[in-house]
């Protein structure tokens, strides 16, 4: 079958096989598809493992599909972190107010807990996937009341076995000049929504690490500056907040060096926070043959992991496993193609790992 059926004919019986399996509770059959290493070579997780390094990557609820085991033997393999790509999201949590559905959550905790992961949490406050009763209300008072019973609830569910939080995303805007992203929670609370979403999620459990996350700030450039005032002013209020994830959604022509990638990671290390590539995936761009997209693609991943480690940054996370369940799949932006072979990418990212002193 060409590629593109095929993907397609895999994603329309994604959520039905999904449902089926779950609903039966079959579990994932132990065949391997992931080619084995050659004797000796370690795998990511174990070179990252040894430098107490957090490697991982967002998973769906694909692990569940027991016709597709491969997706939950490479996470499990390649990964001592994962992150729900979407089941801990307002809508999939709390879609009619106040009414908490834990299931696919708990489903995740559950495979990370059998393959010994961390959960990186994601994401507690975003302006997207976020349930249609929100934008209904006008009242101050009343959206509080929400944000703070939605906060609350979800962090103190997974109280002690969630390390580190995504609390607020991509609260600022894209605009010249990188103001505040217009959104119902700038227009009903006002800018404070951001301090009050960070202290709730401290109370409710004061050992988790509680990061501020966004996009296209993985440089140096008036959107990171933004971001950048932004922590900063947090701090200076006794805020609680412990880092900052970088999504890294890149393409194969993205220079880290041109960005000053690591001198911006380290602007927020200064402050005292902790720093996480948090979203990692580079796109296919241009008319490039195959090959060589490949290779540009595999350099891109290297040195966005020399700049994490060069910064001591704490975790670096992908945006998936496989290109085929990636959510940019048309622009194979992960690191296992289709047919879950490593690509050159995945090879250079072992190789930064092994070369780069600890
Ligand atoms: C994306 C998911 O990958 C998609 O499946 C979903 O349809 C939309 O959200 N930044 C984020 C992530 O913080 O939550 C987004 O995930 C990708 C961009």
């Amino acid at each position: 079958m060409p590629h593109v059926s095929r993907l397609n004919v895999k994603k329309l019986t994604f959520s039905a096989v999904l449902i089926i399996s779950w609903t039966l509770g079959l579990t994932t059959s132990s065949a391997q598809a992931v080619p084995p290493l050659p004797k000796g070579e370690m795998t990511l997780r174990e070179l990252a493992d040894a430098r107490g390094l957090l490697i991982g990557g967002a998973v769906a609820a694909g692990v569940l599909d027991p016709d597709e085991p491969d997706l939950a033997n490479g996470v499990a393999r390649e990964y001592n972190v994962i992150v729900t790509e979407n089941a801990m999201k307002w809508v999939p949590l709390n879609n009619a107010s106040g009414q908490f559905n834990f299931t696919l959550a708990e489903f995740m905790m559950n495979f990370a807990a059998k393959n010994k992961q961390k959960m990186r949490g994601h994401t507690l406050v975003w302006h997207e996937q976020l349930p249609r009763y929100m934008g209904a209300i006008t009242d101050r008072a009343e959206m509080m009341a929400e944000l703070k019973d939605h906060v609350q609830t979800v962090v103190k569910q997974f109280k002690g076995r969630i390390p580190i939080w995504d609390v607020v995303n991509e609260a600022v805007s894209d605009l010249p000049g990188s103001p505040m992203r217009e959104t119902v929670f700038t227009k009903v609370i006002g800018p404070e929504f951001i301090e009050m979403a960070f202290r709730w999620a401290h109370e409710a459990d004061p050992d988790a690490k509680l990061f501020y996350n966004d996009y296209n700030t993985d440089g140096i450039n008036g959107k990171s500056d933004a971001v950048y005032e932004l922590v900063k002013g947090l701090l200076a209020k006794g805020v609680p907040i412990h880092g900052v994830g970088f999504q890294a959604h890149v393409d194969i022509n993205f220079s880290v060096e041109g960005s000053r990638m690591r001198e911006n990671l380290e602007r927020f290390k200064k402050l005292g926070l902790d720093v996480q590539l948090t979203e990692v995936d580079v796109i296919f761009r241009g008319d490039a043959p195959k090959a060589e997209k490949l290779e540009r693609q595999a350099k891109v991943y290297a040195d966005l992991m020399t700049a994490c480690l060069a910064v001591k940054c704490s975790a670096f996370v992908m945006w998936g496993f496989t290109d085929l369940y990636s959510w940019r799949s048309t622009a194979y932006p992960l690191l296992f193609d289709d047919d879950y072979k490593p690509k050159p990418a995945y090879f250079a990212l072992r190789d930064v790992l092994i070369k780069t002193p600890k």
